[in-house]
């Protein structure tokens, strides 16, 4: 065991710190840390590949430099220096067995063909604008669009994002985003030679914050005032559709409708508003189904999938606080287990109930080893053949401080080698922090480079942690919503669909969207969330 070795004479002693992240205003004078000429090649695989864990590394990393084309996800044309995180991150992470269908792959190129075709200030995009300030379009468009716009914490807008574009996949819009001015810099642009963001002069953008002005041309608004007549007989150049956890009732019953989407489809430009992950409506609304299914045959892989694609570190995140930090603290470890600590309502018994549960989970499901409180031989001889990293992530330092004295007090029975850290504990969630923000991007994305995880429920942070990193992560419970002590693994690797649309369109009765076909059903972390399940899960 040469790694065991080399190891051991690494870290001989336990330490903990929390190392800090850094963003500073450019990233200039990172350079050194970019290897020069072809940027996949052998020699910087290997001094990833040499991280000791389960992976069959010496296989990978060749098969990595020989291959060029490293994920089928990637489209060709882009050039790798512009999201060396795209390309890189197969040195970081084992690569998926879960493989895109060969029909989302079509797809996903053709889409990349409409957005370039299609995207901020083309000639068809410049038209399209013209329509949009005559109020009305009477013949159809050449391009239609779905505007993104930005709501709630990071988790909740990727999640969102990503359900917005397989809405536009399936509906043939091209996506634009408006990142509002605290998601700047956090992602690479998705698709090649062409930009998703919503550009600055976009003539609603003085509409956004107008919320009377935004219900009087939104679908629900437009019913409830009656004029659906004038809606049927001109179609409107724009609206707005709100499908958030409350309010909006009217949208959101005719989004979920399959008999509306017909009209919406001929609206050329849609302003989505919502912080939700409702990408599993799709697999219900007759009309998409048949396709969605089609596109995703595993139906756990749905996020997993437009997740990787979607959502690539920018240069800047991925030098300056990923693979610095990853580098630095976790690649030495033969373990990685990420914990994502999400407390609601904080306050000091909060936060020690968290504890408690995280301690009852991470020790009886042995993600973690017991100290060893009498000292006895077997935890004084230090275990060469294992070392594990921990990595926390929260808003605060408590859950840091006390495993790190719980492990530097008294050594593990296993006598293996502890170590601790935590990037950040920015106190509070900041809206509006640009850094935040991408603080808490490179959060999720270490997260979702380790080898186990412990997440908390209802939150998004973690969902997109474990679905870019096809994780079934231990879930604790949310503090007064226990059916399941301390914590429980995840069955489906899908984001939860917090608030389902829970009206029939037919009956107009209440329903249980977790009751209509056998592979969307009841979130493991919330009871009234639905979320996708694989077909073969039923069987069981
Ligand atoms: C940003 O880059 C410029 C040169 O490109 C350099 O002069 C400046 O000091 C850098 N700023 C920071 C904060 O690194
Ligand atoms: C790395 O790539 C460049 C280009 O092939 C080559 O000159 C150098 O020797 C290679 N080393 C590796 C990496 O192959
Ligand atoms: C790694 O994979 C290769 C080829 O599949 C195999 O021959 C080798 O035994 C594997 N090594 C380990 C350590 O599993
Ligand atoms: C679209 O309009 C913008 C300004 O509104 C202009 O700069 C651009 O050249 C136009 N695009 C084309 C292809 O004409
Ligand atoms: C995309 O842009 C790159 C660099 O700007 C350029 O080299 C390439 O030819 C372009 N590809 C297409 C298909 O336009
Ligand atoms: C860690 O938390 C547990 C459970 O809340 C508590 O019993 C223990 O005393 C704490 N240990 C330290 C070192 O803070
Ligand atoms: C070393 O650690 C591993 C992993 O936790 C454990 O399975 C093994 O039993 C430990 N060895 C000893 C001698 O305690």
């Amino acid at each position: 065991m040469v790694q065991g070795m080399l190891f051991f004479k690494l870290f001989t002693n336990l330490c903990f710190f929390i190392p800090k992240f850094a963003v500073s205003e450019n990233d200039s004078s990172q350079s050194t840390s970019i290897p020069n000429g072809n940027l996949l090649n052998g020699t910087f695989a290997s001094r990833f590949g040499e991280r000791p864990g389960s992976r069959n590394d010496s296989s990978e990393s060749t098969s990595v430099a020989n291959d060029k084309v490293l994920d089928e996800l990637i489209p060709p044309e882009f050039d790798e220096r512009s999201c060396l995180s795209r390309y890189h991150s197969v040195l970081y992470r084992k690569i998926s067995s879960h493989k895109p269908s060969p029909l989302l792959l079509s797809k996903l190129r053709n889409y990349e063909n409409l957005h370039k075709l299609c995207g901020p200030y083309t000639k068809p995009y410049n038209r399209t604008l013209k329509r949009l300030k005559s109020g009305h379009v009477h013949s159809t468009t050449e391009c239609k669009y779905i505007v993104w716009r930005p709501d709630n914490g990071l988790g909740n807008r990727m999640v969102s994002i990503a359900s917005s574009f397989l809405y536009a996949l399936l509906t043939n819009r091209v996506l634009l985003l408006d990142l509002g001015t605290d998601m700047v810099g956090l992602f690479c642009e998705p698709f090649p030679n062409t930009s998703w963001l919503l550009p600055m002069d976009f003539p609603l953008r003085n509409q956004f914050r107008n919320s009377e002005l935004r219900y009087a041309h939104s679908f629900g608004g437009m019913l409830e005032k009656d004029r659906i007549n004038i809606l049927m007989k001109s179609t409107p150049s724009y609206l707005y559709v709100t499908l958030k956890k409350r309010d909006y009732e009217l949208d959101k019953r005719i989004f979920y409708c399959d008999q509306n989407q017909a009209l919406l489809g001929k609206v050329p430009w849609l302003i989505l508003l919502s912080e939700q992950y409702f990408a599993p409506s799709f697999f219900l609304i007759p009309s998409f189904k048949k396709e969605a299914t089609k596109l995703f045959p595993e139906k756990e892989t749905v996020f997993h999938h437009l997740g990787r694609y979607l959502f690539n570190p920018s240069n800047q995140v991925w030098r300056q606080l990923i693979t610095r930090f990853y580098d630095a603290y976790l690649a030495n470890a033969h373990e990685r287990i990420g914990l994502q600590l999400r407390v609601f309502h904080a306050n000091a018994a909060q936060i020690q109930t968290v504890m408690d549960q995280l301690l009852a989970c991470t020790l009886k499901k042995k993600l973690l080893p017991e100290v060893d409180t009498r000292n006895s031989v077997a935890s004084s001889s230090k275990n060469r053949t294992a070392s594990k990293a921990i990595l926390v992530t929260s808003l605060y330092s408590e859950f840091y401080r006390n495993l790190s004295n719980m492990y530097l007090a008294n050594p593990p029975l296993t006598g293996e080698v502890i170590r601790v850290y935590q990037p950040s504990h920015e106190g509070y969630q900041h809206r509006g922090d640009n850094k935040h923000n991408m603080k808490a991007w490179a959060e999720i994305y270490l997260l979702s480079l380790c080898d186990v995880l412990v997440t908390s429920a209802w939150s998004t942070f973690g969902y997109v942690a474990q679905r870019l990193g096809g994780l079934k992560p231990w879930i604790l419970h949310k503090p007064g919503h226990g059916i399941y002590l301390p914590c429980k693994r995840a069955m489906s690797m899908e984001p939860c669909f917090h608030y389902p649309f829970s009206y029939d369109c037919k009956s107009e009765n209440k329903l249980d969207a977790g009751n209509l076909v056998p592979y969307i059903r009841q979130c493991e972390d919330r009871e009234l969330g639905v979320k996708l399940f694989d077909d073969h899960k039923e069987l069981k």
